[in-house]
């Protein structure tokens, strides 16, 4: 996609991290863009700031790992400006990645309430949003781009975040699968897959956006431990980079038809010690835990 002015963009998780910064990008590009996210007071005011710019946006709360509310989004994307353009399915939680209450423990420990949250958001969120979106990008038959945000831990092994490190492993295939697929097809529609590293986001207390109905009884922190853990995560990734610096490379990725877009701070010679490692049919090593630009 060369061209943006007055093109229409919808990004999920637009309210808080790297979801706003595209979106503010977007918007400064001259698109219309469509703010979507599940958290009310955090997308009114995303919302506000971005009109105080005077950019040309409009938010829609909704649940991504719920197909009907991935429809509403379309239709009233459709209602406020008529097309779509660009599609970022970016909302994520981090799962066993999360300091809210399950941080490291082993896979046999997580509970399937985690699980099944995870995976909802990371997984059947990203689903929802190709199964609603494609078919009405298609029928436009106009340049179009579908962004899906992975990360690192989408090409990375390791001891950690086995089950957020499996979504995003499920997001870069299924990425691969679309990409391969409109090739295919030879449509004018492309898609790109988002591996950041570390970034300065509010990723670590995503367990605010975390249903009860996901947290196994007794096991909800109680809200004192719950904010010295968001502070201890927030802190950690404020040492990542910054998410205007991913919506940059976002931007011009679309511009490129760019597949793979991976943040400078991703650790390439992890990502080619796997590989030789399923190569060579030799076994991984205990590896220490990736720390942002420290
Ligand atoms: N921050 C990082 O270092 C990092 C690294 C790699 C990948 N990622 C991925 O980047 C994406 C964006 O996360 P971020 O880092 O900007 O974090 P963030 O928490 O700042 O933003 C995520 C947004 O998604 C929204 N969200 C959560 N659950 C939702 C749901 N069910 N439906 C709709 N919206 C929902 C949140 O309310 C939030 O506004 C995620 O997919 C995350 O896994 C982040």
């Amino acid at each position: 996609m060369k061209e943006f002015q007055d093109k229409v963009a919808v990004v999920t998780g637009a309210a808080s991290g790297m979801g706003f910064a595209f979106a503010r990008r977007f918007a400064q590009e001259g698109m219309r863009v469509v703010l979507a996210d599940v958290e009310s007071e955090a997308l009114g005011s995303a919302v506000s700031t971005l009109r105080q710019e005077e950019l040309e946006v409009i938010g829609v709360l909704g649940n991504v790992a719920q197909l009907e509310d991935v429809q509403e989004l379309a239709q009233k994307t459709l209602e406020s400006f008529g097309r779509v353009d660009v599609l970022c399915n970016n909302a994520g939680v981090a799962g066993d990645l999360d300091f809210i209450g399950q941080r490291n423990q082993p896979l046999w420990e997580q509970t399937p309430e985690l699980w099944d949250w995870t995976f909802g958001v990371n997984v059947r969120g990203v689903l929802n949003g190709i199964r609603t979106f494609l078919p009405i990008m298609i029928d436009q038959d106009d340049p179009g781009h579908v962004v899906n945000t992975a990360s690192m831990a989408g090409l990375l092994g390791g001891q950690t975040a086995g089950i957020y490190g499996a979504t995003k492993h499920g997001v870069v295939r299924i990425t691969e699968a679309l990409y391969f697929q409109l090739l295919e097809r030879e449509s004018k529609i492309h898609a790109s897959v988002l591996c950041p590293g570390i970034i300065n986001t509010r990723i670590f207390s995503s367990g605010r956006n975390r249903p009860d109905k996901f947290w196994k009884a007794n096991e909800k922190p109680s809200d004192n431990d719950t904010q010295s853990q968001i502070d201890a995560g927030d802190e950690y990734f404020a040492h990542g980079l910054p998410p205007a610096q991913v919506a940059e490379q976002v931007l011009e990725a679309i511009r490129d038809e760019q597949f793979w877009i991976l943040t400078p701070d991703v650790p390439l010679d992890r990502i080619q010690q796997r590989h030789n490692h399923i190569i060579e049919q030799t076994n991984p090593e205990l590896s220490p835990p990736f720390l942002p630009n420290r």
